[in-house]
């Protein structure tokens, strides 16, 4: 493949890329987007592997067709809810790729640069090395974290942010060791840095909170496009250092999206240390829950959905476990068809990794414009007969807003409360992922359905076909 013909494939990539990331910014256009992305990553590969004077095409197929059979084996076993998992490990290998590329175009055979171009490539190979090894191990704790391997707690080391700013000051240290060395003199003080921002790649996360993990995935997001960018300028490959820049500024707009919904600070989060200012720790003790709960039954809970005339769902990670929205869905549709005004306030970071609740609601066929976002809906709760909590706890804790010493104080919330009737479902009186207790089990408007989500959103779906046919029975003996 001709230079030209490889840079216009590129070009066309790159705009696939920019169309995926548009598509998949909504539900229904987000299969699309998916395609667009495969299509750009397909027309990239190809035009890489057969463009310029490349023939090693054994060795590339031995790396490859194993890493499609395995990739392929474990993404389509993964589930949902374990997928956060499976994108903190992902991230590592950009991270490691970006380290081996860095390392060796370092040690590379002449490359034919001298003068300032080849002063500006040590850089790039030095500052690609670093981003490389702060996202393989960072990514690495997170999976750790995320998999329950090692405690989701953060680590608190004292002088720990003296700690970070020493370790950067070695790395701009051996930076300027490695600028007056010529290849391979510099391998030394790169590999002194590379183990160096390996270091403070692991204390960065392990000093982060599990309830702020989302945001370190997607900050970890970020910095593994920042990685392939840096690759890209490495290998002088425009296309890797457009969908580089791609990645690593969505990632940084989608954690500060996530940053405002759990009302953390973006910076904290990018010096690391995150969690520890909003920790019930540093804020003294959080009030403590006192009150009564009133139980309920799915019969009940039947009856008071259909003498409703407007129902907001609220999912969280328990639908997930419990994969209860194909019954919840039934649910929807039959209210509907009753004339019921029934929708779904999602909350930004309900589950366990972004846009969790949506996916399984398409999944479902949930019609879209009745799931809505935690903005578009939070108003509407005082109109609301009854509102549904269905596995979530954190994201409808009123405690977020009303107590200002707990964990997750000013975490924009779902204000359930302020609905007629809550009814929440859960198998006990368990705290959610931030570990906080939450008051809304205990106010006098709400009733808990304990238990598995499916079994009870199946049983509810029963009683509330039977109540139905026994209605339109009654309906028919009338007329007659
Ligand atoms: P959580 O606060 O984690 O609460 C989920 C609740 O579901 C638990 O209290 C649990 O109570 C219940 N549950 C679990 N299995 C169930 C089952 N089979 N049937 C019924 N209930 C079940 O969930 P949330 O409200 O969705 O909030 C999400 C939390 O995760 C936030 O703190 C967020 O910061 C964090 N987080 C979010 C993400 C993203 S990006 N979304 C990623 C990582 C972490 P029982 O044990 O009593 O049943």
């Amino acid at each position: 493949m001709s230079n030209s013909l490889q840079t216009v494939a590129y070009v066309a990539a790159s705009i696939l890329f920019i169309f995926s990331l548009g598509g998949l910014a909504n539900q229904e256009t987000a299969r699309r987007g998916n395609v667009y992305g495969i299509a750009g990553m397909a027309i990239a590969f190809l035009a890489t592997a057969l463009g310029g004077d490349f023939t090693g095409y054994t060795t590339l197929l031995g790396a490859i067709l194993p890493a499609v059979v395995i990739g392929s084996l474990l993404a389509s076993r993964v589930a949902m809810t374990s997928m956060p998992e499976l994108v903190a490990i992902l991230h590592s290998f950009v991270g490691l790729a970006a380290v081996l590329v860095g390392i060796a175009n370092y040690l590379a055979p002449e490359n034919g640069l001298a003068g300032s171009e080849a002063f500006i490539h040590q850089i790039e190979i030095y500052v690609g090395v670093f981003i490389g090894a702060v996202t393989f191990t960072g990514s690495i704790v997170a999976f750790g974290k995320l998999r329950a391997i090692i405690s989701s707690k953060p680590l608190m080391l004292p002088a720990r942010h003296f700690l970070n700013i020493s370790l950067l000051v070695a790395t701009v240290i051996f930076g300027v060791q490695f600028m007056q060395l010529n290849s391979p003199a510099g391998l030394t003080p790169l590999l002194i840095m590379t183990a160096i921002a390996g270091v403070l790649g692991l204390h960065l996360v392990a000093a982060i909170g599990g309830a702020d993990m989302p945001v370190v995935i997607s900050m970890l997001n970020s910095y593994s496009g920042w990685a392939a960018a840096a690759a890209g300028f490495m290998l002088s490959n425009d296309l890797l250092i457009i969908t580089g820049a791609l990645v690593g500024s969505s990632g940084a707009i989608l954690s500060y999206i996530m940053c405002k919904a759990m009302n953390r600070s973006f910076i904290s989060v990018i010096l690391g240390g995150f969690g520890e200012g909003s920790s019930a720790a540093s804020k003294g003790p959080a009030q403590e829950v006192i009150g009564t709960v009133t139980k309920t039954s799915a019969e009940e809970v039947a009856e008071e959905l259909l003498d409703a005339q407007s129902v907001i769902i609220t999912p969280g990670y328990g639908m997930a476990v419990a994969q209860a929205q194909h019954p919840v869905a039934e649910i929807t549709k039959l209210l509907k068809e009753k004339g019921v005004k029934v929708r779904f306030g999602i909350h930004p970071v309900a589950g366990r990794l972004p846009g969790h609740m949506n996916v399984l609601l398409a999944e479902a066929n949930v019609p879209y414009d009745v799931v809505l976002e935690m903005d578009e809906i939070n108003e509407d709760f005082p109109e609301t007969d009854v509102v549904l909590v269905i596995g979530a706890n954190d994201t409808v804790n009123p405690s977020a807003l009303e107590d200002p010493t707990s964990a997750i104080a000013g975490m924009p919330v779902l204000e359930v409360w302020k609905a007629k009737q809550v009814v929440v479902m859960k198998r006990s009186m368990a705290s959610g992922y931030a570990g906080v207790e939450n008051p809304l089990f205990y106010k006098e408007n709400t009733q808990m359905l304990f238990g598995d989500a499916k079994k009870n959103v199946d049983a509810i779906l029963t009683q509330m076909r039977a109540k139905d046919e026994v209605g339109s029975g009654d309906k028919v003996l009338v007329s007659v």
